[in-house]
């Protein structure tokens, strides 16, 4: 049997594959490349390029590859791009998520497991950190097309016998401590990928959107996860469907906030290039705050973090960017 992972050939989706294949899982990914690259999936994994809404395509894959399980990363994810153009999203990420939907529960599949993520929360009510039964209010199209599918997954599980678990990821950063892959998205907008870029002279400084927030030192507070440590909670997540689990939803983070301030200062330290840091106004949609209560992803599912430490964050996304510029140079 092997697992299909949709959006494999992206930045968190090939590090599933990675830890897959490291675990001796067979793997398929479907990918159509729109963000991603095909060299970012490895050899023994099997990269067939195509939409995750082509429902044909989708069917004979899971039949032919005799696919017990969907770890599903496929869509679009730059929110500023969801609010200028909210039907891509709800096209890309909802409507895409129901055909998926509807060819695995045809196909007999029992186990999905859905990127979800912390814009589902919208503006939180608390600075501390939030916990899933929190109110769900997302500000962005992004967002909502994500909270949609959702709840797709939720009513399409009870219905038709699916088992699922949701995972709710909060800032994703790093790269694999190997250099296998790491976050190669052109005109990314992560922070840490930013900061990166920097203080590698790919761009000649770096900007702090908004330095009078209610927060400790006036800027953002975020938590991140390591994307190796995110990855190993799906493989926990997938163990716990293959031993009978029904249902379960829980955020991905670390339970812990660092500022924008203190994120950038931390590449400079690393990198030993302080370079210029600009400091302008808010951006919409911003919120102060946003750390996870991950209690229940610790607790409730056999996954212990390997890489909760904010300078190993930074020197394996410092360490990718050096390898991209190689592979862009020799490319
Ligand atoms: N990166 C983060 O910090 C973060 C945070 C919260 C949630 N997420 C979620 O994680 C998932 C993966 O995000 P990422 O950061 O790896 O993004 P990414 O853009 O690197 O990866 C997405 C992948 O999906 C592919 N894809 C997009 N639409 C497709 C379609 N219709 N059919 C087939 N392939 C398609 C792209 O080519 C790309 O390889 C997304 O669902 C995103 O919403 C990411």
């Amino acid at each position: 049997m092997s697992v299909l992972v949709t959006g494999g050939a992206g930045y968190i989706g090939s590090h599933m594959v990675w830890e897959l294949l490291d675990q001796g899982e067979q793997v398929v990914v479907i990918d159509n490349l729109s963000t991603g690259f095909d060299w970012a999936v490895p050899k023994r994994a099997k990269l067939v390029v195509g939409d995750v809404g082509d429902k044909d395509l989708v069917r004979d894959l899971i039949a032919k590859e005799e696919v017990d399980a969907i770890i599903h990363f496929a869509g679009s994810v730059v929110v500023p791009e969801s609010m200028d153009n909210p039907l891509k999203y709800y096209e890309n990420n909802t409507a895409k998520s129901r055909d998926l939907l509807e060819v695995a529960v045809n196909s007999g599949i029992d186990k999905f497991i859905f990127s979800s993520t912390a814009a589902v929360y919208g503006a939180p009510l608390t600075s501390g950190p939030i916990r899933e039964d929190a109110i769900l209010n997302p500000m962005s199209p992004y967002g909502s097309s994500k909270l949609m599918s959702e709840i797709m997954v939720r009513d399409v599980a009870q219905a038709h016998g699916l088992r699922y678990v949701m995972l709710r990821y909060f800032n994703v950063a790093g790269s694999d401590a190997k250099l296998r892959t790491g976050q190669s998205t052109i005109g990314a907008t992560h922070l840490i990928k930013l900061a990166c870029e920097t203080a590698l002279g790919r761009r000649s400084h770096m900007s702090i959107y908004g330095a009078d927030y209610d927060t400790p030192d006036g800027t953002c507070v975020r938590d991140f996860i390591h994307v190796s440590d995110l990855v190993s909670a799906h493989y926990a997540a997938l163990n716990f469907l293959r031993q009978g689990g029904l249902k379960f939803t829980a955020n991905c983070g670390y339970s812990r906030g660092f500022s924008v301030r203190e994120v950038i200062a931390a590449v400079q330290r690393i990198s030993g290039n302080n370079f210029a840091v600009i400091e302008g106004k808010r951006r919409p949609g911003d919120v102060p705050s946003l750390v996870a209560n991950s209690h229940r992803l610790q607790n409730r599912l056999d996954w212990k973090p390997r890489y909760n430490d904010l300078d190993t964050i930074i020197e394996t996304a410092l360490a990718w960017e050096g390898e991209l510029s190689e592979k862009r140079r020799t490319a």
